[in-house]
């Protein structure tokens, strides 16, 4: 990965910064966004940080755009960020819940996608990987706001894989379980985090699909999970 400018969405998340670390780790240049992130999040010479609200187009559009007026190029965008609710039927869903999990899980995905596809497209090594959800592949009560747009991303996702093939530009979607990060365990304290999915092992997965090993693997959905029966 060396060489390669790698932007890695909500990448001090419980998620996030295992997928943050393993790209530093190759010696990529990686530039970490989320609202509040800052250089001391990652303090090593190929970190960079990009504080941006991702809900917003034109902060996108100038994100982007910061990252092409620094670095000259965009080679892999890793699109994180997400949000969950839950708890609530469809009937008992407020506009707030409905609003933010439209958000975080698939606008905030366009916007990024459609302002650093044009860029992306002129890398030789171009790469789009986006988190889903294992969840939200079949219907679950209560999830109806989370799950509608989770699967919303793959559909856009997948387009975009098709619209960009000429290119060589693949464009995947992990789809993870359960994971072990600090607000699930606090979320659910009686769970038995070991069954959990390791966030360290769904960041190798994202990795190798950045990786040239994975460069004619595209259009794909791949669930990950932990020891949950
Ligand atoms: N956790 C799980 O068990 C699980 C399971 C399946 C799928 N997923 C998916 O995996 C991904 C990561 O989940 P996670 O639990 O690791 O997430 P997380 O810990 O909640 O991290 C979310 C990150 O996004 C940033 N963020 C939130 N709103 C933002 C905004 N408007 N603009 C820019 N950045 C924003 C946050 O940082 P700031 O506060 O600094 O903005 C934070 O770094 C998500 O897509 C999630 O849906 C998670």
């Amino acid at each position: 990965m060396s060489g390669r400018v790698v932007l890695i969405t909500g990448a001090k998340g419980g998620l996030g910064s295992f997928v943050t670390q393993r790209f530093l780790a190759t010696g990529a240049t990686v530039v970490g966004a989320s609202r509040s992130i800052a250089p001391e999040d990652f303090p090593v010479p190929n970190f960079a940080a990009l504080p941006v609200d991702f809900t917003k187009a034109a902060a996108v559009d100038r994100a982007i755009g910061s990252i092409i007026d620094r670095y000259g190029r965009l080679d892999v965008l890793v699109h994180v960020l997400g949000g969950f609710a839950g708890g609530a039927s469809v009937a008992e869903t407020d506009d707030a819940t409905w609003e933010q999990m439209r958000d975080l899980n698939l606008t905030s995905a366009f916007y990024v996608l459609r302002a650093a596809i044009p860029h992306l497209r002129k890398s030789a090594a171009e790469r789009i990987v986006a988190i889903g959800s294992l969840t939200a592949l079949e219907p679950h009560a209560g999830l109806g706001a989370y799950l509608t747009f989770k699967s919303a991303l793959v559909s856009l996702v997948r387009t975009v894989a098709l619209e960009n093939k000429d290119a060589g530009l693949t464009a995947n979607v992990v789809l993870p379980g359960t994971m072990d990060t600090p607000a699930n365990r606090k979320a659910m304290p009686r769970a038995d985090f070991s069954k959990w999915l390791k966030p360290a092992d769904a960041a190798d997965l994202v990795l190798w699909l950045a990786d040239e090993r994975a460069a004619h693997i595209t259009e794909t959905l791949i669930p990950i999970d932990g020891a949950n029966p």
